[in-house]
């Protein structure tokens, strides 16, 4: 058995993986003949001990994903969005930090009182609120929540399989922070880690690289993007190169945890390419994955067309 294959054997499934893989298939499905983008966001959570009191994160707000996936729908694509649940979401991202109560005002306080926006706030919302009705009534985007890392490879793998069958009219890109290390399910304590004896001792193990079987045998001609995160500079263009030409997928970016939302590097088969934001356009809070997503859709074409 590889050692793949060894981690879904020995860590279950989340306990409501039907459900969310039947609305994966229905999904794929219903947009067979359409561009879908499976966009993972999100950092990946790694419990300690069984009765989970603690984890171990992988940091990702989920603004790289959650905005990415607007500027796909934008373009057309139907969108399966695979998020840790309580990071950012499409649409609703534009006001994680507003207290919706601040928003709102109650019109006349009896039996049939009705609740409205404050008027001031009406210009910021409505935009919004219309884009976000339009792509659910048009049913193209489909969000899929997890927490821990199992989860997430349980639904990624769900997800890869119901894609298959579109060939390359499906896009992966896998923004979401994925731990390289966990805990086996056999070493793992089953109750909340005590500190009477002193500071534990916790042993990690490596996580099987997920994107050796994902490119070449649960989506093998899918378009594939993978990110890489560095936080060393000096380290980002060789290991975005050598991640290319370990996996032979068609394209990684590259970002520094600092600077990740003003400066990414495109790294493929035959060209690296910067994408830079200028100061003009950080203080027009032009986002750069309007910039990754455009770029991303032309080489997406062009491949469907070769
Ligand atoms: O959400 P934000 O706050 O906007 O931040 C966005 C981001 C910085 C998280 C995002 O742009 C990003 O870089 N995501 C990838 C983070 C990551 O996991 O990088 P990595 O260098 O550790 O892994 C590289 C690739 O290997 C990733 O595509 C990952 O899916 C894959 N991987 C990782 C672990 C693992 N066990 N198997 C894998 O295949």
């Amino acid at each position: 058995m590889s050692i793949c294959e060894d981690f879904f054997s020995s860590n279950p499934q989340p306990t409501n993986y039907d459900i969310l893989s039947n609305k994966i298939k229905d999904f794929c499905q219903l947009h067979k003949h359409d561009k879908v983008v499976l966009i993972t966001s999100g950092g990946t959570a790694v419990p300690l001990e069984r009765h989970t009191v603690r984890s171990l994160e992988n940091f990702s707000q989920g603004t790289r994903g959650s905005s990415s996936a607007e500027y796909f729908l934008k373009s057309g694509y139907a969108v399966i969005f695979l998020y840790r649940l309580k990071s950012l979401e499409p649409f609703t991202r534009h006001f994680s930090d507003i207290n919706i109560f601040d928003w709102l005002v109650v019109d006349n306080e009896n039996e049939s009182s009705q609740i409205k926006v404050g008027s001031q706030y009406v210009s910021t919302l409505l935009p919004i609120l219309k884009k976000y009705k339009e792509v659910m009534n048009s049913g193209k985007l489909l969000s899929i929540p997890y927490i821990s890392l199992s989860d997430y490879l349980w639904l990624l793998r769900a997800a890869c399989n119901a894609l298959s069958s579109l060939n390359g009219k499906a896009l992966l890109y896998l923004a979401a922070a994925v731990s390289d290390f966990y805990i086996p399910l056999d070493k793992m304590p089953t109750h909340k880690i005590q500190s009477d004896n002193g500071a534990p001792n916790i042993s990690l193990h490596l996580v099987p690289k997920i994107l050796e079987p994902l490119v070449h045998s649960w989506v093998p001609n899918a378009y594939v993007v993978s990110f890489k995160l560095e936080t060393n500079t000096s380290l980002l263009h060789s290991k975005a190169r050598r991640a290319l030409e370990k996996y032979h997928h068609k394209m990684v970016i590259g970002n520094i945890l600092q600077t990740r939302k003003y400066q990414v590097i495109i790294v493929t088969e035959n060209e690296d390419y910067d994408i830079v934001l200028s100061e003009e356009e950080k203080v027009q809070n032009v986002e750069i994955e309007s910039k990754i997503v455009e770029y991303l859709c032309k080489k997406h074409d062009l491949f469907l067309n070769s």
